[in-house]
Formats: structure tokens, C-alpha cells, sequence
């Protein structure tokens, strides 16, 4: 059986792309990584992509005089490769409606907080510096919004006394490349069932 083509956007290190290239080799999930984008042709994610066989390309923003023409000219990278789910790992911009509507419902992000808390930026110096006791990740359906659309799944971690951003994030990055994986499992299973803005993880 073919396996789904997921594509994957990036901005930097990647560690959230090696969780899912690892998981993959595991076998544990049923998916194939058809195309890695970065934005930028310095990110580390590149590197690892490229060692393991997987297509890249570098889509700079810098290249297009617009931001729609950055965006469509990342969606025909996407359709060229046959990607059936974009994946934003550590993909640090914000895409546009004009993006988001030509892939309704087929756009996953993961963010580093507990939403609808802290969203946006440094959301675990948010976190830390709210006071919040805990605080995790979550993976989401993209919609217009930053950080809104329906989520799919959460991963709790506590907030210690002396945390700051950075030993928070430890924390929180641990979980995300539990629950990234997880939830693209149950994407490629068929599992996830959208109603309005909840998603039902089907038996
Ligand atoms: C992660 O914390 C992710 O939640 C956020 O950006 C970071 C990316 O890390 N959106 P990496 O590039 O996957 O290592």
C-alpha cells in the first residue's frame, strides 16, 4: 500500500523532523516525508533531511516580492512532490490566508504551549514568566488565526521553581516529539475526524 507523502516546512534545528524521520525508520509510522522546505538555507533541518535521503528545497522569502508569491511558490513545491499534509516544524513565519485556504484542513503545527494559552512567540518565556504551573505542547490543525485552529492532541509537563524559557523548553521539547509523531500516526490511520473546531480521535 502507498504510504501518505507528507511535506515538511522548516526554519532551524529540526529536532522535531529528526522525531518524525526516526519514528518513520522505527517503523512506527505509516507515512512517507516526500519534501523538507526551509525558509532558510542555513537550517539545520536541511542537513539531517538531506542525510537521510529525503528532497529539500529552500524557499526564501527574500526571492519573491510577495508574500503570496513566497507562499505559491511554496505550494508548488508541495504539489510537486504529491504531499498530501504539511507539517510546520519549528517554521518560523506566519502563512497567509492565501496559503492556509488552498490547504484547508491539511496544514499540522506544533506549538510549545498548552493552547489557547501563550500563543505566538516564546510562548515557554510566556509561560514562565506568567506563572503558570503547567504548561506542555500542542498539535494543531492550521486555520487563519496564529495558533487557533482544532486541536488534535496535547502533552502536559510541570513548570518548576527557577524554570526560565530555556529549561522549560527542555522540558516541553521532550513531549513534542512524542506527541508530533502521535498525531501524524492517526493522521495517516484515518483516525482523525474533524466536527467544527474539535477533532475526534476515532477507535
Ligand atoms: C519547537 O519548539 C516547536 O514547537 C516550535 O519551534 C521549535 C522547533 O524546534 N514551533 P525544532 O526545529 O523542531 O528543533
Amino acid at each position: 500500500m502507498n504510504k501518505p507523502k507528507i511535506g515538511v516546512l522548516v526554519s532551524g534545528r529540526g529536532s522535531n523532523l529528526q522525531s518524525i524521520m526516526d519514528h518513520i525508520a522505527a517503523g512506527d509510522l505509516p507515512l512517507e516525508v516526500a519534501v523538507v522546505i526551509s525558509d532558510k538555507a542555513e537550517a539545520k533541518a536541511l542537513e539531517r533531511a538531506a542525510g537521510a535521503g529525503i528532497a529539500t528545497a529552500v524557499v526564501s522569502r527574500k526571492a519573491y516580492d510577495s508574500k503570496q508569491e513566497f507562499e505559491a511558490a511554496i505550494d508548488a513545491s508541495l504539489r510537486e512532490h504529491q504531499v498530501q499534509l504539511v507539517v510546520l516544524a519549528g517554521f518560523m513565519r506566519i502563512l497567509s490566508g492565501f496559503f492556509v485556504q488552498k490547504w484547508q484542513h491539511k496544514i499540522v503545527n506544533i506549538h510549545p504551549a498548552l493552547l489557547p494559552s501563550f500563543t505566538g512567540l516564546d510562548a515557554q518565556g510566556q509561560a514562565v514568566r506568567y506563572g503558570v504551573k503547567v504548561s506542555g505542547c500542542t498539535v494543531h490543525f492550521v486555520d487563519e488565526g496564529t495558533d487557533t485552529g482544532p486541536i488534535i492532541l496535547q502533552k502536559v509537563v510541570p513548570v518548576l521553581n527557577g524554570d526560565t524559557g530555556e529549561t522549560l523548553a527542555a522540558r516541553i521539547l521532550v513531549e513534542e516529539h512524542k506527541a508530533l509523531p502521535e498525531a501524524l500516526r492517526l493522521w495517516a490511520l484515518g483516525k482523525l475526524q474533524l466536527e467544527g473546531r474539535k477533532v475526534l480521535i476515532k477507535d
